[in-house]
């Protein structure tokens, strides 16, 4: 069969720790996901990101590698990792493997060495003060200094992300050089697709006493290009997926098309923030927050001739999110129709569509009781920092915001079935809680009901592939309108061929003089009663005009 080409593909994303466990230790691994490729090319989807898999303390969910060449033993090892990239391609899967370019994790032999002394050469590979200077603000993304001193070295290093999570110094040409072959060993195993984590980090100034957010340094596009040129310049039938929180247009047409092109597609973070604290990000909660940004920050991408179709891959909800529908739907009497309006209006645009695990049977943030249960290091510190030392939050104010929006919401077990564990395993504890209302709410359940919200993935998957929307959907402009009654109108076109869908994101009816826009394809509600002027809370229809 002819690969398809990646604008018009659907990947799914796979947070492995909580997937499917197939050895019954609490942990999903790789031989779960194997176990599940049947249940993913029926849902339609053609790549599965998979999140960190390699060895690791965990210390940020995998995004702590100690060994870049090896599989997590808790998730099994490289013989499935083969078998899994075999499998997938069987049904025209391709497997995208996350690629963490800007750290290491601190027990990577290169750190390990580095600190034994200075003299040794992998002391290099990384950033070194030998002192602090009064006025130093660089701080780590999770809280707290990006400074970590070590004793048997006397000097301090440099991390952006969690003290386990060592940035490496992208001047040294080995860093690059390293990173390369890396891409060439998962290549030979059957990769296909690399996710470049954290990219906009990787070159850095460091302006005395002043806040940085370390994003785009003077040196990044020279030393990307370079990377790209070494890892990627013989592999022709490859995609590579950027990753940049809250990149802009201007810097996705940047860093995306012309002469400072460093990947090929960007994960577009328009929403991600919607409903994140003003200060505190998504370790806070802003109640004020307004369903029309969603319209107002994606309008721009969508409308940009300068933004082709395959530049931008656009998702809800992801590991450094929580579930959408608890975020934004309605996880009661609308869950449904709330979960299936959000993925219309996700794949009405233009871009590549991500499904995150889970997403495709409603799944809610699962409730967690006290900081206890919280695993991720960002949670934990956010109690450390806001609660603590800054005083902003009481603790159980913490509890309720990261409830919200916090990232260990969307890293529960998947809900397979009403059984022990929702169906993740036979009955070990899990190592993270699962959610509350897998009894209802599964994917066992759903496959039954044709009217469920994982039946309308299917079929919106199937729209977007076929013969008669493909073009329009995938390759049409695109246009973003807010109407005068609330609701959204996207208007893709193809020469001309034109689809609209009309999204109603707000739990109350909205009236319309006339809504009749053409010929009905598939709507967020599943019976079929027609009405010429009034859309239902959540009520969303996609037509062909
Ligand atoms: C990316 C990952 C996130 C991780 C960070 C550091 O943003 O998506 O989960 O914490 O990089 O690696």
């Amino acid at each position: 069969m002819k690969q398809k080409l990646w604008k018009n593909k659907v990947i799914y994303q796979i947070f492995p720790r909580s997937f499917y466990d197939s050895d019954n230790d609490g942990n999903g691994d790789i031989r779960g996901i194997i176990n599940k490729l049947n249940y993913l090319s029926d849902l339609g989807i053609d790549a599965i990101w998979l999140c960190p898999v390699y060895d690791t303390d965990f210390a940020d969910a995998g995004y702590d590698v100690k060994n870049y060449k090896s599989i997590w033993k808790i998730f099994g090892d490289l013989n499935d990792f083969e078998e899994l990239t075999r499998k997938a391609k069987l049904l025209n899967i391709n497997i995208i493997m996350d690629i963490v370019l800007n750290h290491v994790s601190s027990k990577h032999p290169w750190f390990k060495k580095a600190c034994l002394s200075s003299k040794n050469i992998e002391h290099n590979y990384f950033i070194w003060r030998d002192k602090l200077s009064k006025n130093e603000k660089a701080n780590s993304i999770f809280g707290g200094s990006a400074w970590e001193y070590v004793k048997s070295v006397d000097k301090y290093y440099f991390h952006l992300f969690s003290k386990e999570q060592v940035d490496l110094n992208w001047e040294h040409p080995d860093t690059i050089k390293a990173m390369a072959d890396i891409i060439d060993f998962w290549y030979k195993l059957g990769v296909r697709g690399f996710r470049l984590d954290a990219i906009k980090h990787i070159s850095k100034v460091f302006p005395d006493g002043k806040n940085n957010d370390f994003s785009w340094g003077p040196t990044a596009v020279k030393q990307l290009q370079k990377f790209n040129e070494i890892a990627f310049k013989d592999k022709k039938d490859i995609f590579i997926l950027g990753e940049s929180s809250g990149i802009s247009k201007a810097e996705a047409i940047k860093y995306g098309t012309g002469k400072q092109k460093i990947s090929s597609n960007f994960y577009n973070f328009a929403w991600w923030s919607i409903g994140w604290g003003k200060e505190t990000g998504r370790n806070g909660y802003d109640p004020s927050w307004d369903y029309k940004d969603f319209l107002l920050k994606m309008k721009s991408f969508q409308e940009s001739k300068k933004i082709p179709p395959d530049l931008m891959t656009n998702f809800l909800s992801n590991h450094d999110t929580s579930r959408a529908i608890s975020r934004w739907g309605d996880e009661n009497i609308f869950h449904n129709e709330s979960a299936k309006t959000l993925a219309l209006l996700q794949f009405s645009l233009k871009g590549i569509p991500c499904i995150y695990y889970g997403e495709e049977i409603g799944m809610l943030n699962p409730k967690f009781l006290s900081k206890n249960e919280f695993k991720d290091v960002d949670a934990l510190n956010a109690y450390k920092l806001l609660v603590g030392k800054r005083k902003i939050y009481s603790d159980s104010e913490m509890t309720k915001y990261l409830n919200i929006n916090g990232r260990d919401n969307s890293r529960t077990p998947m809900s397979w079935s009403d059984d022990i564990n929702a169906g993740f395993n036979d009955g070990h504890l899990p190592w993270i809680k699962n959610g509350f209302d897998y009894k209802t709410n599964n994917v066992k359940k759903q496959l039954k009901d044709k009217d469920s919200i994982l039946n309308f993935y299917k079929k919106i998957i199937k729209i977007r592939n076929s013969n008669k929307y493909k073009k329009i959907l995938v390759d049409g402009e695109s246009k973003m309108q807010l109407l005068n009654n609330g609701a959204f109108k996207i208007t893709r076109k193809y020469n001309d061929k034109k689809i609209i869908v009309i999204v109603n994101l707000q739990k109350i009816y909205v009236k319309f003089k006339n809504l009749d826009y053409g010929k009905k394809i598939i709507s967020s509600w599943s019976d079929n009663k027609k009405s010429k002027n009034i859309l239902r809370p959540y009520e969303s229809i996609m037509f062909l005009e």
